[in-house]
């Protein structure tokens, strides 16, 4: 089982992807504007019209939970928002506020309207948790200072803020925290057409040519993520460059991409990895994920995170009250004949 190192290289090229910082070459392509931004046409009507009732009435924004993969726009969303409403965004992630001074200190800072991002908020430990209630209902934060005979509590008043949360896992979010957010909404990750026009659109902003057939190549290996599309243009771009006279055809990019080992369907070595534990381990389920996670050496919360909402969605595996099973469509992605059954479910 143990997988061959070369075979890596490329496909965690895409994982990588999705775990790496925010480079300064992705942010340049963050989309600024609503007008900008493709997809998620739902989750983007429902921001449109918040913040136009917003601005009409010279309120805040409503505070709003933003929750989907890694990669798919929630960042960039809270961006565009801040942009839209003319207002400054703040960036913090869950875990960094570890006191409710921290948070305090956060919020004082605020002007009235501005936007507070807290990414990962699924990560915020519980006792700042609390004190983000009436932050987020009553605009206030009720402090305790000193300890002993001498503790007091402090009410600081705080200007009228906009809580934008990002999480990968909103099902980790407690009831009371998730029931203060006006607007949940989840992101999905995007069709092949809608990708297609972000590889156009990203290679118009770095002066990349690029015809349909490469777009599409580059669209469909992209695992429905922006984020991988961004990453897979700047290699097939060097790629191009040196081997192809700078333009992206569709045979110039699936040479490109057959270098770094990216399936034509963009599975990563994990997804891949997951399937054949199943497939071979397991003959195809069910199998519970934390069994599946000792298998392959990786967390089941990453697992459930990052790997499975796709393979799900591409129907690649299915989700039942016994645990996961393998599809046919799964066999025949690791190159294996389904176990009989249409689920490849042991008969
Ligand atoms: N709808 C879109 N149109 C064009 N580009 C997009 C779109 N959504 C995302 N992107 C691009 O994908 C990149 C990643 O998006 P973003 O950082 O917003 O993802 P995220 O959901 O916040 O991910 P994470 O969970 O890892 O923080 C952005 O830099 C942006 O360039
Ligand atoms: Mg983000």
């Amino acid at each position: 089982m143990s997988p061959d190192p070369n075979k890596d290289k490329g496909l965690s090229y895409i994982t990588s992807a999705l775990t790496a910082p925010v480079t300064p070459a992705e942010a340049a392509l963050r989309p600024l504007s609503f007008a900008d931004f493709t997809g998620q046409l739902k989750t983007v009507e429902r921001l449109q019209v918040m913040v136009g009732a917003a601005k009409r009435r010279g309120d805040p924004l409503n505070h709003i939970l933003l929750s989907g993969p890694p990669g798919l726009g929630k960042t960039t969303l809270a961006f565009i928002l801040g942009h839209e409403l003319g207002k400054n965004v703040r960036v913090t992630s869950g875990p960094v506020v570890e006191k409710a001074g921290d948070l305090a200190g956060l919020l004082t800072n605020l002007e009235e309207g501005d936007i507070l991002f807290i990414d990962e908020i699924h990560r915020i430990p519980k006792t700042v948790e609390e004190y983000l209630y009436s932050a987020m209902e009553d605009f206030r934060l009720d402090i305790m200072i000193d300890q002993g005979p001498n503790a007091r509590s402090v009410r600081l008043s705080i200007p009228r803020f906009t809580l934008i949360g990002a999480t990968t896992r909103s099902g980790l979010l407690s009831a009371p925290l998730r029931s203060r957010f006006t607007l949940q909404t989840r992101l999905d990750y995007y069709d092949h057409p809608t990708l297609e026009g972000i590889v156009r659109r990203s290679c118009g902003l770095l002066k990349v040519e690029i015809d349909d057939g490469g777009a599409k190549e580059i669209a469909t290996r992209a695992r429905g993520t922006p984020r991988i599309v961004n990453n897979l243009i700047n290699f097939v771009r060097d790629y191009a460059q040196e081997r192809a006279q700078g333009k992206i055809t569709r045979p110039v990019a699936a040479a490109a991409l057959e270098l770094l080992e990216i399936d034509a369907a963009g599975l990563d070595e994990m997804d891949k990895r997951m399937l054949r534990v199943m497939a071979e381990n397991y003959r195809g389920g069910p199998v519970g994920m934390s069994t599946i996670a000792v298998a392959v050496g990786e967390e089941a919360e990453t697992l459930e995170e990052v790997h499975e909402p796709f393979l799900i969605q591409e129907g690649y595996l299915q989700r039942t009250p016994q645990g996961r099973t393998l599809t046919a469509k799964g066999y025949t992605a690791i190159g294996l004949k389904p176990l009989g059954g249409e689920q490849g479910a042991l008969l």
